[in-house]
């Protein structure tokens, strides 16, 4: 339930770096200020996953954004794995077969299973080019609730889905959001952003943020001001 995770375990900072020694030197400058991290692709393809079990033995919690999807033997197998490593949370697409064998094998473990529904990149014309007939919010409506009926154990969403979400599926599911911009701070990529407080009133659970901490002249003060107005949306 929102209300049991701790205000400072809700900032999950993505280490989208491009090896273990620029990670570590993040996670040393960052300190205390953080306390859950997200390891993705490119880190992980780069040396990165041992880093998950030396988090977890110092302390900290890890998302593994390793966003599976495969045969549902081979993905079990791989959640068992990445359960041994310590990780928290683990992302996999929301396809039903995919879902189900990732929720059996975490059974037992401290690993959560979190449902990508729709890549935040995809339009509606994107997904009749990959062969869907629905709309993206229909497509999101629809796998969100095979996730819930699934167990899966949250959903990773956009700021903007957050409070229909919330509506939709309850306490019983994380929300857990990226799109995340400080006042102040560049877009990049992103097209739909939230502020921190803004996404924390929407529902959300926890939010990811990559570049407007880990590129900013002082990631720890970066840090630290995204935890105050976490503690203040809460308050
Ligand atoms: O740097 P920024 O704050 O945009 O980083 C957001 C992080 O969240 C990145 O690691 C990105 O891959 C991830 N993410 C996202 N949108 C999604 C799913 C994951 O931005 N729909």
């Amino acid at each position: 339930m929102p209300s049991e995770i701790a205000a400072r375990d809700r900032l999950i900072v993505a280490l989208d770096l491009p090896g273990v020694g620029p990670a570590e030197a993040m996670i040393t400058r960052l300190g205390d200020s953080v306390t859950f991290y997200k390891i993705g692709y490119q880190l992980a393809f780069a040396g990165g996953l041992p880093l998950v079990r030396q988090l977890a033995a110092a302390g900290k919690k890890v998302f593994a954004d390793l966003k599976l999807h495969d045969i549902g033997n081979t993905v079990a197998r791989g959640v068992e794995s990445v359960a041994a490593l310590g990780a928290t949370f683990l992302t996999v697409h929301a396809y039903p077969q995919t879902m189900k064998a990732a929720v059996e094998a975490r059974a037992g473990s401290g690993l959560k299973i979190l449902a990508v529904t729709v890549l935040t990149s995809y339009d509606d014309d994107d997904l009749q080019a990959a062969g869907y007939r629905l709309a993206a919010s229909d497509l999101v409506e629809a796998r969100a609730r095979q996730a819930q009926a699934q167990g899966v154990d949250g959903l990773v969403c956009s700021p903007e889905e957050a409070a229909g979400l919330r509506k939709m599926i309850g306490h019983q599911m994380d929300l857990v959001t990226p799109g995340i911009r400080p006042v102040g701070s560049a877009a990049g990529d992103q097209k739909r952003i939230m502020t921190p407080a803004r996404a924390i009133s929407a529902g959300a659970d926890y939010l990811v943020v990559g570049r407007p901490v880990i590129d900013a002249a002082d990631p720890r003060a970066a840090a630290d001001a995204i935890q105050a107005e976490i503690l203040q949306a809460l308050a």
